[in-house]
């Protein structure tokens, strides 16, 4: 077990900007950023309801998920051509490299774009160019997670699996995200029993804004492997204690918390209570061109926020490795990079 050294309160931020990390949880589309949106619409000559930049990012202010959600999936429509799918994911791929992401498993709503008539091998192939290319020159590994929505059928969520079958060697896993409440995780067993039978990981979004019963059927019908926010969790103890003692990862958020209302004030977020009742809880953005903040302004405001110390980074950035589905010979790389960040860190104290 790894001693992790006291760390001072002022230098905290520049450890946690520092340390490596895995991102587990990001919606390419949530990447997104209202200039590249500006961008597209103008390469692809499409309208947006909006005179500028500044007038878009204005609008985001949300209540809730659904308010969030209106506007992100409007934001996808400039989205056409293979390039878009390429320059969004390279985007952020940069970005994270900026943050010391070492490796990212990267969500994408396939059923967004088809729906527009967009064919799902100009998404997928798009984004795992930009996954190869970050690989070679940024040094970054990423992979894909492909998402059903939950607010649309489960017959759609094997449409889509169908047509994304030829791609399969394109992505990892499969998850579940859009609209929570009124759509539980049960409502796509029969998809996800063959998501599982092809040998694909899978992850889903529960007790973001849905009760713990939602994360149960997560675990029970799903068979989650992760699962995505899981901050409801709380609630219930007889759940905290199996995730504890299974290690089930929660893939948490807590910029995207406090944007959309889950904990309105970052200083009653519960990611700390999480970490020491034993859970594998990791730090995520979400969508970070929404909710203000890529991956280190998430570690930064809520370790101001909640007091958290040097140990809670050190094992939110070990549990992001644990978490991710890459080799066992890449983690125990990163961890041992970890390891070297802190060591590093307080020599130069
Ligand atoms: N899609 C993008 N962001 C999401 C979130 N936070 N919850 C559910 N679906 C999403
Ligand atoms: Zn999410």
């Amino acid at each position: 077990m790894f001693k992790v050294p006291p760390v001072s309160a002022d230098r905290l931020p520049a450890l946690l900007r520092a340390m490596p990390k895995a991102e587990l949880h990001i919606h390419i589309e949530g990447s997104l950023e209202p200039e590249l949106i500006f961008a597209l619409a103008q390469r692809n000559d499409l309208p947006l309801p909006y005179p500028s930049v500044e007038a878009l990012r204005n609008a985001y202010a949300f209540t809730n998920l659904q308010s969030f959600l209106d506007i992100y999936y409007a934001g996808a429509s400039v989205l056409l051509h293979e390039q878009d799918f390429y320059d969004m994911g390279r985007a952020y791929l940069a970005r994270a490299a900026l943050d010391n992401v070492v490796h990212a498993e990267i969500f994408f709503d396939p059923q967004t774009h088809t729906a527009r008539g967009v064919a799902i091998e100009t998404v997928i192939n798009g984004l795992h160019r930009a996954c190869e290319d970050a690989h070679t020159t940024l040094g970054i590994s990423a992979s894909l997670i492909l998402c059903f929505l939950r607010h649309l059928s489960e017959d759609d969520a094997f449409a889509t699996l169908e047509q994304a079958l030829p791609l399969q060697d394109k992505f990892i896993g499969v998850g579940l995200d859009s609209s929570e409440l009124g759509h539980p995780p049960e409502k796509f067993g029969r998809v996800f029993a063959r998501c599982r039978e092809l040998g694909l990981h899978v992850v889903a979004h529960a007790g973001e804004e849905g009760p713990p019963a939602y994360i149960w059927s997560a675990l029970d019908v799903l068979k989650a492997e992760r699962i995505d926010h899981g901050v409801q969790a709380f609630q219930d103890a007889a759940l905290m204690q199996r995730l504890a003692q299974e290690r089930i990862a929660l893939t948490v958020c807590p910029l995207s918390n406090q944007k959309l209302r889950v904990f309105p004030d970052l200083k009653d977020h519960n990611l700390r209570q999480l970490l020491d009742a034993g859970l594998c809880a990791t730090v995520n953005s979400d969508d970070p061109a929404y909710f203000g903040g890529y991956i280190n302004d998430n570690f930064t405001q809520v370790f101001a926020a909640t007091g958290m110390t040097a140990r809670h980074a050190y094992q939110l950035a070990s549990n992001s490795f644990e978490a991710s589905f890459a080799s066992d010979a890449d983690k125990r790389v990163w961890q041992h990079r970890l390891k070297d960040a802190f060591d590093r860190f307080v020599e130069h104290d």
